[in-house]
């Protein structure tokens, strides 16, 4: 079954073919960084309008590239939520007029699940069952996965998002939209030693998370000191060792509570260098095996959306005409595949 996957659910339109015999076929991404960077953050009206401007040359050059017209299509899949509605409907309506005008099945999927599932397009890919850490600029999760569609959520951010959080204290710090990798480099020059930032929710049972306390930390760092590039280094230091070491003891307490040792990670923050690197020697301790997405399908793409849509369309789920979008969806309500 070829299916083809749009995700327009924030900042980037992602288009891709995933064929269940041959894998994944071709893929494009237009990110809107450019667009909102100078507003600081996402703009939704103009995320949405971009999504309208990019989305049908998109599809046309996914399907050049793979050398496939639209009659070789056999379903499309397209992120249904979470996410922002303008932005959402952009591709949940293209999608389904699609589909009905080729004749086709089509099914809206979770962002999120999307995520949970993108290490499986690699050569690499993990078995069930498994550990993920999903962490996005929206969700912050650990969940048990028994075998995709099957999910157990064993904990969550109260607050803000892993992601959330890198991109307010990289805007605090003067760094540009989104913070995560900027902030990722700059920590690098940052002294370990200077400021230590609070680990929160860790010195207590249980698998949920807290972020938003993190960049109050920050700001009142930044308020008794004058701020000069040294001292952004050094709390951009104390702010991804605090959000790391907390991570990665939620993700070993998961295993333990669990006894699995197969641990994904996913969702934009995924990419970044110095949770990987410290996930790797937590996996090294624990003799479990870490499976990642490579870095262009840790962030929002269409691959991940196409290859859901695969799974489910190939189960025999289906939507009807009535198409519909949902900012918010908890992962809890998804029906398995
Ligand atoms: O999964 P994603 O592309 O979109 C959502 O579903 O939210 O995640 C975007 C988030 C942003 O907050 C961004 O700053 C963060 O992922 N991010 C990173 C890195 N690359 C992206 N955070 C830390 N280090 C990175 N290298
Ligand atoms: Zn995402």
């Amino acid at each position: 079954m070829r299916v083809l996957g749009i995700e327009t659910s924030c900042d980037e339109t992602g288009i891709a073919l995933y064929d269940g015999e041959k894998g994944l076929l071709a893929h494009a991404l237009h990110s809107q960084v450019a667009m909102h960077s100078q507003y600081g953050g996402v703009v939704p009206e103009l995320a949405s309008r971009d999504h309208i401007r990019r989305i049908i040359p998109l599809i046309n050059s996914v399907l050049e590239e793979a050398g496939v017209i639209k009659t070789d299509i056999d379903g499309i899949a397209y992120t249904a939520g979470p996410g922002l509605i303008g932005a959402l409907l952009v591709g949940v309506a293209v999608g389904r007029s699609l589909a009905y005008g080729w004749g086709i099945p089509a099914i809206g999927v979770h962002h999120m699940e999307a995520h949970l599932l993108a290490p499986m397009l690699e050569d690499n890919a993990p078995e069930c069952p498994f550990i993920a850490l999903l962490v996005s600029g929206g969700h912050t999760q650990l969940v048990e996965v028994d075998e995709p569609g099957q999910y157990r959520i064993l904990g969550e951010s109260l607050d803000d998002a892993a992601g959330e959080a890198f991109d307010k204290t990289a805007k605090l710090l003067g760094l540009g939209y989104p913070g995560g990798p900027a902030l990722s480099a700059l920590a690098e020059k940052g002294n370990p030693d200077r400021f230590t930032f609070p680990r929160p929710m860790t010195d207590r049972p249980g698998l949920d998370f807290s972020f938003s306390g993190l960049k109050t930390h920050a700001l009142n760092t930044v308020s008794a000191h004058d701020l000069d590039d040294g001292l952004r280094a050094d709390i951009a230091r104390a702010f991804i060792d605090a959000v790391v070491d907390t991570l990665v003891l939620k993700c070993q307490r998961a295993l333990e509570q669990t006894g699995l040792r197969s641990l994904v990670a996913a969702g934009g923050v995924s990419a970044n260098r110095q949770l990987r690197e410290a996930l790797a020697n937590l996996a090294d301790d624990l003799d479990a095996k870490v499976y990642y997405p490579r870095p262009a399908f840790c962030t929002d793409n269409g691959a991940m959306i196409a290859y859901l849509g695969c799974l489910k369309l190939a189960a025999g789920l289906k939507e009807p005409l009535q198409f519909k979008a949902r900012p918010r969806w908890p992962m809890e309500e998804l029906v398995p595949s």
